[in-house]
């Protein structure tokens, strides 16, 4: 008999998102009348960029051709895609093209990384917190340490009480849309240099900082070098979440203790773990992600990512013009709605969905600090919003 990894059955019976995936259908199929509008999970809706496109069909084309054809490629991905990610996304910070490693998205990195660190490895979570990185440590029977962001600390964890070994923050962040300064992630980096923890600092939804002053990446602190590994994403900027591809930043001086006692680089051991474990991101999709750093593919996904951002701030505008208090929506396409006092998350979700036909996301599956909120996505078709947030002027609450 094999014995399963009984970790999994501490995990909630679904994923957040698939969770709302299903009470949608059941809602949908008792009541297939209704147009419901999707603001729930970020999915994007805007087609992929004309740069874009034109690298897809101009790499499509060259697999039809002896010259072109391409099997396997380097499992760290292209040099063409480190070389152009080194230069144009962190010029001056000091990473080189051996510190990325390019991957089919943030999401696998995130979920995957942590296979690095030991069994007893106690990580540190934001809650609320993208599911991913909780659920990551469960399936590992890992302890986690939760660190509370509500409006009443303006959504600004506090240091923990107790030493964690990694510590995962996401900033803008989803869910709540909020960012730190400059001097906020400072204190974190100070953390961990002095605890000696490491950060994985998820930056997928960088290009929708627009206030000045906002980091952008955790490099730009000073130390982050030595502590923390960041990871992108080309999803929510350009469009990929169907095409998929990501990366993770892994300087060569973060490390981490072995056994006997030596300092082991984190780039050594994710190069071994991905050359062994994964075969890279499509030549295809290297490609084309390579076109969203050219001046033409960043003023177009600039222009994406500004429409994703108008929705945002309308439907923020919209539960500010109920009465409520909205928080994010400005440097990200998440907007995070504190609900009337003592209501339910998941009873403002159906709610919302039997008398406006919007589907958002409960504040709640991101975790019991996120109890009495609701997300909403600025990721919608810009008439659909509209439509949303017309719907949402009539609602009374
Ligand atoms: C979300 O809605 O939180 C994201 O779409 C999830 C993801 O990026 O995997």
């Amino acid at each position: 008999m094999a014995h399963i990894n009984a970790h999994y059955l501490d995990l909630p019976g679904n994923y957040l998102f698939s969770e709302v995936a299903r009470r949608v259908a059941a809602y949908t199929t008792a009541n297939p009348e209704q147009r419901i509008i999707r603001l729930g999970i970020g999915d994007v809706t805007r087609p992929l960029a004309p740069a874009i496109i034109a690298a897809l069909q101009a790499t499509v084309a060259e697999q039809a051709t002896p010259e072109g054809f391409r099997g396997y490629g380097p499992e760290q991905g292209y040099s063409f895609l480190t070389r152009i990610i080194a230069e144009s996304e962190y010029a001056g910070l000091g990473i080189s093209q051996e510190e990325i490693f390019v991957s089919d998205g943030a999401k696998c990195d995130l979920g995957n990384f942590p296979e690095l660190f030991a069994q007893d490895t106690v990580t540190a979570v934001t809650d609320p917190v993208y599911p991913v990185y909780a659920d990551t440590a469960v399936m590992a029977g890992r302890a986690l340490v939760h660190l509370p962001c509500t409006a009443e600390n303006a959504f600004v964890p506090a240091l923990p009480t107790r030493r964690p070994d990694v510590i995962c923050l996401c900033y803008p962040n989803n869910p709540t849309g909020t960012v730190l300064t400059k001097e906020q992630l400072r204190v974190w980096v100070d953390y961990a240099r002095a605890n000696d923890s490491v950060i994985f600092f998820d930056a997928a939804y960088e290009a929708f900082i627009r206030e000045p002053g906002i980091p952008r990446s955790i490099y730009e602190i000073e130390g982050a070098r030595e502590v923390a590994v960041e990871f992108r994403s080309y999803s929510k900027t350009a469009g990929f979440t169907g095409l998929r591809c990501g990366y993770a930043v892994v300087p060569r001086t973060v490390s981490g203790l072995a056994p006997d006692g030596r300092r082991v680089p984190l780039n050594d051991l994710w190069r071994r773990r991905q050359t062994t474990k994964y075969n890279g991101c499509p030549y295809i999709v290297q490609r084309a992600a390579e076109a969203a750093h050219s001046a033409e593919g960043k003023a177009q996904l600039r222009q994406a990512v500004d429409g994703y951002l108008e929705n945002a701030r309308s439907i923020k505008k919209a539960f500010e013009e109920l009465g409520l208090a909205v928080f994010g929506g400005v440097n990200a396409p998440y907007v995070w709605v504190r609900l009337p006092q003592g209501t339910d998350s998941w009873d403002f979700f159906s709610l919302l969905l039997q008398r406006a036909g919007i589907v958002s996301t409960p504040g709640a599956g991101f975790g019991a600090a996120g109890q009495g909120y609701l997300r909403l996505t600025g990721f919608g078709d810009p008439k659909d919003t509209e439509e949303a947030v017309k719907r949402l002027r009539r609602l009374q609450i």
